[in-house]
């Protein structure tokens, strides 16, 4: 009797649109070249409580237009621990799986190097998180989504602050990252972005909106980035109170990034990544995270997807800056 390949796959972290589109690729993919394919439910935690279900082409129909995940997905302490580890081990075992998939952010990929280091396990990761923050792809799935949810917010938000002339300091996700904030910065026409990576003036910023009062624009908006060494957008807020002469509104954008109808541009990312994963399995290519960079399909070892730092483009602060001046 031939035994096929078993496949399990998963979701980890924080849920982001396009990973409903990456599981459904990934099963299919899997199905067409003759694997088993199991669900694992609940990101690691599901490896370690034995929730695991196998999948047919069935199992993931209708989901490519669905946000969030339908595996479910967890930030798992236990998973982290030795017995959590060793738990998680023997399921696969019992369920005679020989490769995980593992779709998530950076907690993702170094619960992934750490278990495949100590058991010898088979993974492979794919990028989902709509932080945009992981080394080896240009994108991950779930950043264009929250993108695009942010700047409809923003947009509408730019309504009130045009009607009443009034400032808007608008905090948005990204953990300690500023790629949400930046993108969202130079399409939503910001006066300026705060983000991790660049360090905050205060007396700068209280000056750009000054200027951009005196020159009689009706709406100025600010973009914090979550993770600010400044503080969050109540704070900076605070911070320049007295250094400009315009009543001014916070606005914490929140979860809403993070749900809804995935972009075509992360259900396309998503199923070109997914159908790569099984590839790479095909291939016996192990321990690394596939990605696009430069429009060319990469793996990238699980460390290096955390250790090295995917770097900001300077010139889309440079763009902002002008374009609003
Ligand atoms: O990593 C995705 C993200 O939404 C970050 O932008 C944010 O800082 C964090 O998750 C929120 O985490 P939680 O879902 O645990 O509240």
């Amino acid at each position: 009797m031939i035994v096929k390949t078993r496949i399990g796959i998963l979701t980890s972290g924080g849920d982001a649109p396009g990973m409903n589109a990456a599981i459904r690729a990934v099963v299919r993919t899997a199905l067409h070249y003759g694997f088993d394919v199991v669900g694992i439910q609940d990101g690691y935690n599901g490896l370690v409580l034995n929730y695991i279900e196998r999948f047919h082409r069935g199992s993931v129909a209708n989901i490519i237009q669905r946000g969030g995940t339908i595996l479910g997905t967890a930030r798992s302490k236990e998973f982290e621990t030795e017995k959590g580890m060793a738990r998680a081990k023997q399921v696969l075992e019992d369920h005679g799986i020989d490769v995980v998939i593992v779709i998530g952010g950076d907690g993702t990929m170094r619960g992934a190097e750490a278990f495949s280091i100590k058991y010898g396990v088979q993974m492979i990761g794919l990028p989902g998180t709509i932080d945009n923050d992981l080394y080896g792809t240009d994108f991950t799935i779930g950043f264009d989504t929250a993108i695009n949810n942010a700047l409809q917010a923003i947009d509408q938000i730019r309504d009130t602050a045009a009607s009443l002339e009034r400032l808007f300091f608008i905090e948005v996700m990204g953990r300690l990252s500023g790629f949400i904030g930046l993108a969202v910065g130079l399409a939503g026409g910001a006066e300026d972005v705060m983000i991790p990576e660049t360090p905050t003036d205060i007396n700068a910023l209280a000056h750009k909106i000054n200027e951009s009062i005196k020159k009689g624009k009706k709406s100025n908006i600010v973009i914090v980035s979550e993770g600010d060494e400044a503080g969050n957008a109540f704070t900076i807020a605070a911070k320049v109170k007295n250094l400009v002469h315009e009543d001014y509104r916070v606005a914490v954008l929140g979860y809403i990034q993070r749900g809804g109808t995935p972009t075509a541009n992360d259900r396309i990312l998503a199923s070109k990544l997914g159908f790569a994963a099984v590839s790479a399995v095909r291939e016996g290519k192990f321990g690394c995270m596939i990605g696009e960079v430069k429009q060319q399909i990469v793996c990238t070892p699980f460390r290096e997807t955390y250790e090295k730092k995917k770097k900001i483009d300077p010139t889309l602060y440079k763009i902002i800056e002008i374009l609003a001046t």
